[in-house]
């Protein structure tokens, strides 16, 4: 058996280092069937891309586990959960995604999201302000984390005493969100609903306040009426909001966690960024390719085809492997190496297609944001020594548990 036929995404040499095991997969069988995973792996980029604009793959996940478990006679409050994470956009096909994602565009517009860069950076200073005065060592927790949760707890208008509870409220959803359905635990099932459940309280009476008194925030943009008339629903409003709580928050914890243990290990790209902060966005973009937070997306077929030779049929399940294709030696030179002036830079971090990141300017914003700031805050950044990381294990995420660092406190 060669050694791409046993490929063990889980394992705990890919979990620590996914790219070798992904780039073996590329070189020999970049379109390969795992019986480990009963999943096909595509591993190069021009396949990847060409992967996420089918629309012979389908994100669809939930829905059909959701008409099973009613099928079964499964009762309301066992399907409770799976119908908040069904009106994810994520989860949908078109027509239904299209309608969602037209309604959701005008919270996310360009000059909403630039507007904040100075409130992100007073948050982020204030962060590291408090972990150079506690003492702690850990920028996973202290840092990479709570930004993430306050800026969505911002944009939806929610007060600043209440920011803390969002980062809860997205753990929980983040326990269910990708294991959903027949093998999520069922204490978890239970975590996440009572947060759900919580958040929905929360957030209903924000609702209210703002169809009485409508703002600046981002729920008043997503319940603003759109050219055609269609609207969200109320369950629709909420739902999208934990689908925002979610998706931003984890996403960019680990992308700044990521992005800041690949330049500490590679002192010589780290001292050329604090050399030329002007370099911040283009360096922003090498650290996305290079260490992404999401190594793999997940698919089914919905239409028997062929992808480089390969017969992918109706109902397989299909990885597309980001961090594969971040990697390929026939789009980026040196993949390897961390080059913050790597330019142009086409990584697909962000996907592509009717499902591209749709807070990818965001995310770039605070990535910027908060890289730039623990570079300036923390003089003499460095890890600290003897530690063992520690990666969670996960098909999907690239996530650190923990990021000990060391600094010369000022
Ligand atoms: C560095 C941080 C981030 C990365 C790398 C990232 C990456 C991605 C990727 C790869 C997808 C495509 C999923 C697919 O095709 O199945 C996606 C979709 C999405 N992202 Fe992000 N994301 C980030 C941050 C954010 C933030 C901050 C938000 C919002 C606050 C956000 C909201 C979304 C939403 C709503 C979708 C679904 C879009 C759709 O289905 O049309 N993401 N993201």
């Amino acid at each position: 058996m060669s050694a791409t036929h046993a490929v063990d995404l889980l394992s705990p040499e890919a979990t620590a280092d996914p790219y070798t095991a992904l780039a073996e997969l590329r070189e020999s069988d970049p379109v390969h069937y795992s019986d480990r995973h009963k999943a096909w792996i595509i591993t190069r980029y021009d396949d990847v891309v060409s992967a996420m604009m089918d629309s012979r793959l389908s994100s669809a996940r939930v829905g059909p586990v959701l008409e099973r478990m009613r099928a079964e006679g499964a009762d309301a409050h066992a399907t409770e959960m799976l119908e908040v994470l069904n009106s994810w956009m994520v989860v949908q096909d078109p027509p239904e995604h299209t309608r969602l994602r037209k309604l959701a565009a005008g919270a996310f517009k360009s000059q909403r999201i630039s507007a904040m860069e100075e409130q992100v950076a007073e948050m982020v200073a204030g962060y590291l302000d408090a972990f150079v005065a506690s003492g702690k060592t850990d920028l996973v927790q202290h840092v990479a984390y709570p930004l993430p949760a306050s800026i969505i707890a911002m944009l939806l208008g929610a007060p600043v005493e209440d920011r803390d509870t969002f980062g809860e409220w997205s753990d929980e959803l983040a326990l269910v969100a990708f294991g959903a359905g027949g093998s999520a635990r069922e204490d978890r099932h239970e975590r996440a609903l009572k947060g759900v459940r919580e958040m929905f309280a929360y957030l209903r009476t924000l609702l209210e306040r703002v169809r009485e008194t409508p703002g600046e925030d981002m729920i008043s943009a997503l319940i603003a009426p759109v050219e055609d008339g269609d609207s969200l629903t109320d369950h629709e409003v909420l739902s999208m909001c934990a689908m925002l709580l979610f998706a931003g928050h984890e996403t960019t914890t680990n992308s700044t966690a990521n992005g800041i243990l690949a330049l500490l290990r590679d002192p010589e790209q780290l001292a050329l960024l604090r050399d030329d902060p002007d370099q911040i966005a283009v360096a922003v973009e090498e650290l996305l390719r290079f260490d992404g937070p999401i190594k793999v997306l997940q698919r089914h077929v919905t239409e028997t085809h062929e992808v480089a030779g390969h017969e992918l049929a109706q109902g397989d399940r299909v990885f597309i492997a980001l961090a594969a294709a971040n990697r390929d030696p026939e789009k980026f030179d040196e993949p390897d190496r961390l080059d913050i002036t790597r330019y142009p830079n086409k990584h697909v971090a962000f996907g592509r297609g009717i499902h591209a990141c749709i807070g990818a300017q965001l995310a770039r914003l605070e990535m910027r944001v908060n890289v730039q700031g623990i570079l300036e805050r923390l003089d003499g950044l460095r890890l600290e020594e003897g530690t063992e990381l520690q990666w969670a294990p996960s098909i999907a995420s690239r996530s650190l548990t923990r990021l000990p660092v060391l600094h010369d406190a000022v």
